[in-house]
């Protein structure tokens, strides 16, 4: 089985008890993602690779009548849960959430105002696919907000080389993958480099050019 397959395979497993884990659920550091959006009330934003789409109330508060945020996840089980989570939220109007590969949408070209990516990139199969997928359906001067875990500057010490190998076992996730340089790469000006300390996460808040 490809890669590509087996991680998609392993998050519909995952997603019976993926909120249980800190990852899943909506902490600090994924509002202060949503946050840097600096949304209006009728945008449409993308969030990339959803997983139960946890994030997706934030969004939508942050919107008016006539904004609208698309959850997407390649992993039927995850936006299966996420849309659960719309209904139940009663917010089915201003929120949807659907099966799609993000290296591959079926959106046109600068569809959307802004879009989130919150632990995606480094779990992504093809993140650089992702990346130019992400800049094709961002609209110029969009918004573009990417929690992610990342070295760490400095020497890196035993804890992050531990956790690096753990990760990729556990779950494939690239920990060590330089997103903000591939975002760069891409057509994206990073605005902003928010290192949270004590902690492996970042947010890269970046334009599209
Ligand atoms: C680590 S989870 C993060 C989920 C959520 N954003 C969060 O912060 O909890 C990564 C998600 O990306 C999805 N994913 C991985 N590769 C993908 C792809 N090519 N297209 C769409 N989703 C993908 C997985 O199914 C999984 O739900």
């Amino acid at each position: 089985m490809v890669r590509k397959e087996r991680v998609r395979k392993k998050y519909d497993r995952w997603s019976r008890f993926y909120d249980a884990f800190d990852l899943g659920g909506v902490n600090d550091q994924k509002k202060l993602a949503v946050d840097l959006l600096e949304l209006s009330q009728d945008s449409l934003v993308l969030d990339i690779g959803t997983g139960t789409g946890a994030i997706i109330p934030y969004l939508a508060s942050k919107l008016g009548k006539n904004g609208k945020v698309i959850g997407i996840d390649f992993s039927e089980q995850m936006i299966e849960r996420a849309n659960v989570r719309i209904k139940k939220q009663g917010i089915g109007s201003k929120a949807e959430a659907r099966v799609a590969d993000a290296t591959a949408m079926e959106y046109p070209d600068r569809h959307f105002d802004a879009a989130l990516a919150t632990f995606a990139f480094t779990s992504f199969p093809e993140p650089e696919k992702a990346i130019a997928e992400a800049a094709r359906v961002l609209k110029p001067g969009a918004r573009f907000s990417v929690l992610d875990t990342g070295k760490p500057p400095g020497k890196a010490g035993f804890r992050y080389r531990y956790l690096k190998a753990v990760m990729w076992r556990a779950g494939y996730t690239n920990i060590s993958l330089d997103v903000p340089g591939l975002l760069r790469k891409s057509s994206f000006k990073i605005i902003k480099l928010h290192r949270f300390s004590g902690s492996f996460a970042y947010i890269c808040l970046c334009e599209k050019t």
